[in-house]
């Protein structure tokens, strides 16, 4: 196993400890059939060894071939017993920290690899590309398995983008845009294919919703994702209403993952109680289906080993940790990530930003008049009470959700670092800040509505049609 192999990686998940043991023991059993040198037998018997005593401590079992874990402790999403710790998962993102989550924890805590200078100087020198202020900023800041990826694209390998969106309401907001505008600009920069799920079903189980108004959300949505800029020639966007019921090979993907994960798991993953509808206990499998190619057949030539590449906001890896696991049991490739930071809300990192409270995000249908409103009033504010007080102490950029949020909408480096000093040493005041924002986001938003007003029902339909996409295979 590869991780193994790059530099004795011992996982802390359960599944995926048992699969190192297990690959472990074939190697040595291999090296021994092969009467490799002794050295070498020896040094594998102490690498599984001490996999196994890994193994042991995480799950409490002994390792028993062909028999994985079925009842462990997986990852926790947090708090453990550190009252500071936060919470992170795909339904709440809480922290009590006024600077935000902990990222640099939760990498630890979720079993994640840092996306760090090696890494974004390797993706530029094997694209020709300027990293983008994502990467530069730290915004996608954590990863898994993206040297393979590289690996892969250097040695000519195909791989394809994985994205997606739950339509909990009509309008979304300008975190939820994060993740698209970046696997919009990998796409570009790797020029591979790139499928979008819209979970109406996961709303329809989790909402208030009907299921007609899922679908009739996920379809503005899909308005609004194609507003960014995704190519229709390589891009495939469904709703799990609309295709699942089409694609027998995808529902064949379904059942597999429903058939190797145990209620016991997603309890632990995700948190179900006995009283949660089995809906709910199921889905996961449904989001972790499209991380397989075979689940598009009419995309990839029915091919088996194309790995998939999946951008989201950390809030997403339960998800995907639950599909890496299960992968090779099922005999496919595990699917790569790269992860962002979350988007605060106006009211500062510590508050989760909600469609249902319209003043606690930007949203794309917000006029320039809201925009400057909301920011006006609710943006929480880094500055000191008072104008003398601010110029004497300055400002706190960590804390402040305009700057925040211009760390992720100003492309421009200088100007950004020229406003940190400035809000810093107190030069720049706090409506000042707010005013930089307010001019960076209104034609930020107003461009996006012009190009959502261009897209067509004619054009969802052609996203949304399973065809070839402009690649062979
Ligand atoms: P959803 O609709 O909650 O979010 C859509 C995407 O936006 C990210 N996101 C954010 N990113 C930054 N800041 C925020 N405040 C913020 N809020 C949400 C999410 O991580 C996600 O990438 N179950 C999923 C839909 C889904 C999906 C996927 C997402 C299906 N397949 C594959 C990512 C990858 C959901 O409800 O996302």
């Amino acid at each position: 196993m590869a991780d193994i192999q790059n530099g004795g990686f011992c996982s802390r998940n359960p599944l995926e400890l048992f699969e190192q043991v297990t690959t472990q023991g074939e190697k040595v059993r291999s090296l021994k059939a092969e009467k490799a040198p002794k050295d070498d037998i020896e040094a594998a018997v102490k690498l599984l060894l001490s996999l196994k005593l890994s193994y042991k401590t995480a799950t409490g079992q002994e390792y028993k071939a062909g028999s994985p874990p079925t009842n462990f402790t997986p990852v926790s999403n947090g708090p453990g017993d550190g009252e500071d710790e936060d919470f992170v998962d795909p339904w709440t993102v809480q922290t009590s920290n006024a600077k935000g989550v902990d990222y640099d924890k939760l990498i630890v805590r979720f079993g994640s690899s840092k996306i760090d200078k090696d890494l974004i100087n390797r993706i530029e020198r094997v694209t020709g590309h300027k990293p983008h202020h994502f990467l530069r900023r730290g915004i996608f800041f954590s990863h898994r398995d993206m040297n393979q990826v590289l690996d892969a694209y250097e040695n000519k390998k195909p791989f394809y983008l994985y994205t997606g969106r739950g339509p909990s309401s009509e309008a979304m907001h300008v975190g939820h845009l994060i993740p698209f505008i970046f696997t919009k600009w990998l796409q570009e920069i790797f020029n591979v294919p790139l499928v979008i799920q819209l979970t109406d079903d996961e709303k329809y189980l989790w909402k208030d919703l009907t299921v007609e108004k899922a679908y009739q959300y996920a379809i503005e949505n899909i308005k609004d994702i194609i507003a960014c800029g995704f190519d229709i020639n390589k891009t495939f966007i469904f709703s799990d209403l609309q295709y699942l019921g089409t694609s027998p090979e995808f529902y064949k993907n379904i059942i597999k993952v429903q058939k190797h994960v145990t209620f016991n798991q997603v309890k632990g993953i995700f948190g179900f109680t006995d009283s949660d509808c089995i809906g709910k206990i199921s889905f996961p499998a449904i989001q972790a289906a499209p991380a397989f190619c075979t689940s598009f057949p009419q995309i990839f030539n029915n091919k088996k080993d194309i790995q998939c590449l999946i951008p989201c906001a950390i809030d997403q890896d339960p998800y995907f940790r639950m599909t890496r696991d299960v992968a090779p049991r099922i005999g496919y490739a595990k699917p790569a990530l790269m992860h962002s930071v979350f988007f605060p809300a106006l009211q500062g990192a510590q508050t989760k930003m909600s469609a249902s409270d319209p003043n606690s995000s930007i949203f794309l249908t917000d006029t320039p008049k809201q925009i400057k409103t909301k920011i006006n009033k609710h943006a929480f504010s880094g500055g000191k009470d008072t104008v003398e007080e601010h110029r004497k102490y300055g400002g706190n950029c960590d804390v402040d959700v305009s700057y925040m949020y211009l760390t992720f909408f100003l492309e421009d480096d200088d100007k950004l670092e020229q406003i940190k000093q400035a809000y810093t040493s107190g030069a720049l005041l706090t409506g000042e800040l707010k005013k930089a924002l307010i001019e960076t986001l209104q034609p930020l938003i107003a461009t996006h509505q012009q190009r959502r007003k261009q897209v067509t029902d004619e054009m969802v339909k052609e996203f949304m049609t399973p065809r070839k996409l402009a690649f062979s295979y």
